[in-house]
């Protein structure tokens, strides 16, 4: 039976030895739930089809989406459990993924730090200010867990609905992102103060990433005491890193949260661009990569340890540009790609487009779950 195959958590505690399970074969019998679905293929172990889920599934894509936001700010729906749980489960109530994602964003960290954000009109977010060298001493990691509370009262309220039929993604910006949008001071053009940082104050920029790390670990310690399944870490300006510096500006703050959470859940890394840094993620210890659409994904397959999945990678703007029926080949030419590989999960390269039609993303939801 295919339950026997999915880990308690209990057993998560202690790393699995992934490559014992590499042999197990799956029995035809028993239907998978989209919960073990997901979470075998995060352990590389046998599933009847890949699981998928997809980056930003939830937002401004969805008409429900865009009825809440008349009424509400993108800020209160995130702090009001109720309503970051509705939304939550907006697109699994649409599109049955196999993994629902806790609708929240990575600023929320500097925010709980003292940094606060907003939108601006044109598009593109806005922090209250651009960090300064002088203003990383004072921020707080202290308050975190109160500050974030919002966020282990919707994950259960998630949980119950989702039951054990989907999986539950918590997630958390890398501490290089996070540095990047504090420093620019929300998004940015050019990505050149972290590093300049980095070359100017080795020291300073350490501490910054040091108290990231912190923040972001008891982050997602939460989240993982209120019942996520997995956890995504968006290192999402990792591009922005210098190959030969990715290590000590992005890799070693990710490595050092994966340790700090001693294996209880898996864990999927998602650097967007660092396509020269493969020896690096992989020493982070992530359980899953996931990869934008500049890469091929069976070049990358022969590149990974057997015991590493694969998360992606079709490319987003198809969502926009394409037809049902194109979106339909461009997902069957993965899933060929990737045939015969347990630990592969469906997603795109990045995330879902706001301009996103709806019956691609039905089209692309129903070729991977027909697909034998
Ligand atoms: O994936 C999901 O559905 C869960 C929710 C989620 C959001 N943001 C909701 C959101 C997740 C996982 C994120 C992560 C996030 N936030 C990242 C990493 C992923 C990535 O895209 O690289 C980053 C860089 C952010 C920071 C951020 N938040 C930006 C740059 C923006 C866009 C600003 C704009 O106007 O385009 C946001 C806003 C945001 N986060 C929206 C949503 C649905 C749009 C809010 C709205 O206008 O209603």
């Amino acid at each position: 039976m295919y339950p026997t195959t999915v880990p308690l958590r209990s057993e998560l505690k202690r790393k699995p030895d992934k490559s014992a399970d590499l042999n197990r074969t799956s029995s035809a019998s028993g239907t998978l739930t989209n919960r073990e679905r997901f979470l075998n293929a995060c352990f590389c172990r046998p599933v009847d089809r890949p699981p998928v889920w997809l980056m930003r599934q939830a937002g401004r894509c969805l008409p429900e989406y865009r009825a809440l936001r008349e009424k509400f700010s993108f800020l209160e729906i995130v702090q009001t459990p109720e309503l970051a749980a509705e939304v939550t489960l907006q697109p699994i109530r649409r599109f049955d993924f196999d993994a629902a994602i806790l609708f929240s964003d990575i600023l929320v960290v500097p925010e709980a730090l003292g940094q606060g954000y907003r939108f601006r009109d044109g598009g593109g977010i806005e922090m209250e200010f651009g960090l300064r060298a002088q203003d990383i001493d004072r921020l707080e990691t202290n308050a975190i867990a109160e500050r974030l509370d919002y966020v282990s009262k919707a994950l259960p309220l998630i949980k119950d609905a989702l039951g054990d039929r989907t999986a539950l993604l918590g997630f958390a910006g890398s501490p290089w992102t996070l540095a990047n949008f504090m420093l620019e001071g929300g998004s940015a053009k050019q990505h050149t103060k972290a590093y300049e940082l980095f070359l100017a104050d080795r020291q300073l920029f350490d501490s910054l990433c040091h108290k990231l790390t912190e923040a972001v670990t008891t982050f997602l310690e939460m989240q993982i005491k209120a019942g996520v399944d997995a956890i995504q870490i968006f290192d999402s300006h990792g591009g922005f890193a210098p190959a030969k510096d990715f290590d000590a500006l992005s890799g070693r703050w990710i490595t050092q949260i994966i340790e700090n959470l001693r294996g209880q859940v898996p864990v999927i890394v998602f650097s967007k661009g660092a396509n020269l840094s493969w020896n690096e993620l992989i020493a982070t210890g992530a359980d899953v990569l996931g990869v934008d659409w500049n890469v091929r994904l069976t070049d990358l397959r022969k590149r990974l340890p057997r015991d590493i999945a694969i998360q992606g990678n079709l490319d987003p703007s198809l969502l926009t540009n394409a037809t049902p029926e194109e979106i339909a080949v461009a997902t069957k030419r993965l899933l060929n790609e990737m045939r015969g590989n347990n630990g592969y999960i469906f997603n795109l390269g990045h995330g879902v487009p706001p301009t996103a039609r709806l019956d691609s993303i039905e089209s692309l939801v129903a070729t991977v779950r027909n697909f034998k």
